[in-house]
């Protein structure tokens, strides 16, 4: 069976920062990958190169040649002056030219013989299965439902994509991805700004999704249910790892190598202790026994040159091993991110730090903040919940004081 991607190798550097160090990832069919690694850690990069959006400087990526990469990029750019209406016409354009061509070869063999009729024949064969795979014949049902899953089917058609709310961006993006119907998805943080009921939707269709799908993310519930491997960027090595299994099990992985490491670096370090002392003690007590008297000067002579001969043996040894030691110092485990904030909510007792009263806000002479009201307490810890485009970001703004 064919891998779908083949990356190996792969390095990329910006400027002099390393951001890929000889990575490589095997994507087969069925498989689904979930890739993750701090910010920084060059999962996005890794996507660009792998959709051909950025080349490599080092290593190769290979995709099988009759796959097609869904790509679904971490920020959507480029479609700002497009209208919804636009975007969705153009979505299944792929299948409808896959299936126009089918028409035409149907037709051309009726009227062709010999040579040019097996031609004819086997590219037929080749698209058909190609149109069957990608979902060509219930392509409609499909479209119906992707636009209600994602409700896309509520977004103006008129509306231009640039001044859609985040979230109604990414539900667009998606469904523009999901209908062009392809074999591979490579899924740049697909939930990021996805209320609750499109999350819902957008797991259960991948749970029925047959392809291969990378995917990056910081949601671990949605890695959890989705996926069934993880493949870590190290943030330090800039290099690979992969962990069979779902996030809770490479959680529980990473913390056993993290104790695993923390053993070892201690008892390294103690043992390094331990070896300095010898050799400074034993040092001291060598003069110490170069300073007792004996009678016979020649017995003296002799005991404090055969005490040398074991000394400088056991301190040559024990600095020999000591250097090795240094020189191979392993680090401890890095240090969990905190979150430690310097905010004293004592300093605001008795204040009202936010007080907001009637708000309306129109787009267009759309409603879409009625009469709201806020009050923010010092010790509030307020979660603003809502569906996509319901204004959140814009309820946001206005207490910030942005022009909107
Ligand atoms: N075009 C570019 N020019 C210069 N540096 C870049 C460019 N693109 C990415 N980088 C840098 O390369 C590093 C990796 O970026 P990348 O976007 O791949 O990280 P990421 O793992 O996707 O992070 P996040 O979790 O924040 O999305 C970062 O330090 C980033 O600033
Ligand atoms: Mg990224």
């Amino acid at each position: 069976m064919n891998a779908l991607i083949h990356a190996q190798h792969i390095s990329k550097a910006y400027g002099l920062k390393s951001v890929l160090n000889d990575v490589s990832v095997i994507l087969n069919p069925g498989e689904r990958i979930g890739l993750v690694g701090a910010n920084g850690a060059g999962k996005s990069t890794l996507l660009k190169i792998i959709a051909g959006e950025v080349p490599p400087d080092d290593g190769n990526v290979r995709v099988d040649p009759i796959v097609t990469l869904g790509y679904l990029p971490q920020v959507i750019v480029g479609y700002e002056d497009s209208t919804v209406r636009e975007l969705l016409a153009d979505a299944d354009r792929d299948l409808r030219l896959l299936e126009t061509r089918l028409r035409t070869l149907e037709t051309d063999m009726t009227q062709s013989t010999g040579v040019h009729l097996e031609s004819i024949l086997a590219e037929y064969g080749e698209l058909t299965e190609q149109f069957e795979r990608r979902g060509g014949y219930d392509l409609e049902q499909r479209i119906a439902a992707v636009v209600r899953g994602l409700r896309i089917d509520h977004l103006p058609p008129d509306r231009l994509f640039g001044t859609l709310s985040g979230g109604e961006r990414a539900r667009l993006g998606l469904a523009l991805l999901l209908l062009s119907a392809p074999d591979a998805l490579l899924l740049d943080e697909p939930t990021n700004h996805l209320d609750s009921s499109s999350l819902n939707w957008l797991e259960s269709y991948l749970a029925g999704f047959q392809g291969g799908m990378l995917v990056v993310s910081h949601d671990r519930e949605f890695l959890n249910r989705t996926i069934t491997i993880i493949v870590e960027i190290d943030e330090q090595t800039r290099s690979m790892k992969r962990y069979n299994g779902d996030y809770d099990t490479y959680a529980a992985s990473k913390l056993r190598e993290r104790e695993q490491q923390q053993r070892e670096y201690e008892a390294q370090q103690e043992e390094i202790a331990g070896l300095r002392l010898a050799v400074a003690e034993t040092a001291r007590s060598n003069r110490n026994y170069r300073s007792h008297t004996d009678s016979d000067k020649f017995v003296r002579n002799f005991k404090i040159a055969q005490h040398d001969t074991t000394v400088s043996k056991r301190v040559k040894s024990a600095e020999e091993r000591l250097k090795r030691l240094e020189a191979n110092k392993l680090p401890p485990p890095p240090i969990p991110l905190r979150f430690d904030p310097a905010l004293n909510p004592e300093a605001l007792r008795a204040r009202l730090p936010i007080m907001a009263t009637g708000i309306h806000k129109c787009y267009d002479g759309r409603m879409i903040l009625d009469a709201v009201n806020l009050t923010i307490y010092p010790e509030s810890r307020i979660a603003l919940v809502g569906p996509n485009g319901a204004g959140k970001s814009t309820l946001l703004k206005i207490l910030g004081c942005v022009d909107i």
